[in-house]
C-alpha cells in the first residue's frame, strides 16, 4: 500500500501502544513539544518514561487554510509530536510545512491516524520521507478508517533500526490472532483498499459540509472548519463563551445523542464540544435534536 521494505512496517496493539515505544525514544532525546488542544495519549505515553514536555498553543481562529501550514515551532525542545489532521481541530497540516521540522528536531512523531479518511489527505503523508529521514516515525491506526476500535490495530513506519529495538522492548504477540487475521482480509488488496479510502473519503465531503452548513444555521454555536471526519464546535452568546455542558447534558438524556465532550484536551473547557459525522440519517438526528434544544422546535 505504502510501496515500503516491511521491515519499515511494525504493527501494534493499536497507535497506542506504538505511542508508548516513540514515547521511550522521546523521553531519551529530550524535551518533547506538544501541540495543545491535543490528544491526551500522548501525555500517557511520556508519563511512562518520565518524559518532559513543553505546549505548543495552537490557534483556534477559523480562518486558515487547507491545508495549513504547521505554526512555527520556538523553543530548544527535542522532539515535535505532529498529528495530522490535527485532533481535535480537524486541521490538516502541510507536508510542505511539516518537512523542515525534519532539520530543527532530532526526532519527530507523526501520527496519521485520520489520514486516509481526508480528501487528498494522502498528498500530505509523511511516510514518504521515512526512507531519508531517521529522526522520523509515522504511526497509523486501522481505528478510524475501518471503525474497529476494539480490536486494536496500528502500525508504525520508521527506519528498520529503530523498529528492531522497539520490537526488542515489547510484550511478545503484540498483535493477536483475530486482528491479525482481520488485519490481513481487509488490506490483503492495494486496490481494495484505496476503493475503501475513496468511498470514506467521500462520506467525509460529503457529510461534513452537510453538517458544517446546517450547524452554522444554528444560534449559540460556531463550527471550526475541519478536514477531519468530526466537527468542533465552539459555544458562544452575545460575544461570550458560553458553556455548552448543559446542551451536551440534554442532548444524552433527551436524546439519547453523546457530543464529545472537550474538558479531557488541554486547553480545552466546557465551552467545546466535537461531532463526529453519521451517516446523513444519524447526522439528521443530531440536527433535529440541536434545533430542539437550541431553538425550542425540531424545524
Ligand atoms: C489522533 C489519534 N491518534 C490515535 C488514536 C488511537 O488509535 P488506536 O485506536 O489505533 O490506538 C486516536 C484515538 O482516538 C486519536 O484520536
Amino acid at each position: 500500500m505504502h510501496r515500503l521494505q516491511p521491515e519499515s512496517v511494525l504493527p501494534g496493539n493499536g497507535a497506542a501502544e506504538l505511542f508508548t515505544w516513540a514515547a521511550r525514544d522521546a523521553a531519551a532525546a529530550g524535551e518533547s513539544l506538544l501541540p495543545q488542544p491535543g490528544f491526551a495519549d500522548y501525555q500517557r505515553a511520556l508519563a511512562c518514561w518520565s518524559g518532559s514536555t513543553v505546549p505548543l498553543e495552537l490557534p483556534l481562529e477559523s480562518t486558515s487554510p487547507c491545508p495549513a501550514p504547521f505554526p512555527d515551532a520556538f523553543g530548544q525542545a527535542a522532539v515535535a509530536w505532529i498529528t495530522n489532521p490535527h485532533n481535535p481541530t480537524g486541521q490538516l497540516w502541510s507536508r510542505a510545512s511539516l518537512e523542515p521540522l525534519l532539520n530543527r528536531f532530532a526526532l519527530v512523531i507523526c501520527d496519521e491516524a485520520f489520514l486516509p479518511l481526508v480528501p487528498q489527505g494522502e498528498a500530505q503523508s509523511l511516510i514518504p520521507l521515512v526512507e531519508n529521514h531517521p529522526n522520523l516515525v509515522v504511526i497509523r491506526s486501522l481505528t478510524k478508517l475501518y471503525g474497529i476500535a476494539g480490536l486494536r490495530l496500528g502500525y508504525a513506519v520508521a527506519q528498520p533500526e529503530r523498529l528492531q529495538r522497539w520490537a526488542h522492548w515489547r510484550d511478545p504477540w503484540p498483535v493477536n490472532a483475530v486482528a491479525s487475521a482481520i488485519a490481513q482480509e481487509l488490506l490483503c488488496s492495494p486496490q481494495r483498499f484505496e476503493d475503501w479510502c475513496a468511498r470514506v473519503q467521500r462520506w467525509v465531503a460529503r457529510e461534513g459540509a452537510w453538517l458544517k452548513r446546517e450547524l452554522e444555521a444554528l444560534p449559540r454555536i460556531t463550527p471550526m472548519p475541519s478536514a477531519a471526519n468530526y466537527l468542533l464546535i465552539r459555544g458562544e452568546q452575545d460575544g461570550r463563551p458560553l458553556s455548552l455542558q448543559p446542551l451536551r447534558e440534554a442532548l444524552e438524556i433527551r436524546h439519547r445523542i453523546l457530543l464529545r465532550d472537550c474538558r479531557s484536551f488541554e486547553g480545552l473547557d466546557e465551552t467545546w464540544l466535537r461531532i463526529g459525522y453519521q451517516s446523513r440519517r444519524g447526522n439528521r438526528r443530531i440536527i433535529r435534536a440541536l434545533r430542539q434544544e437550541l431553538l425550542g422546535h425540531p424545524r
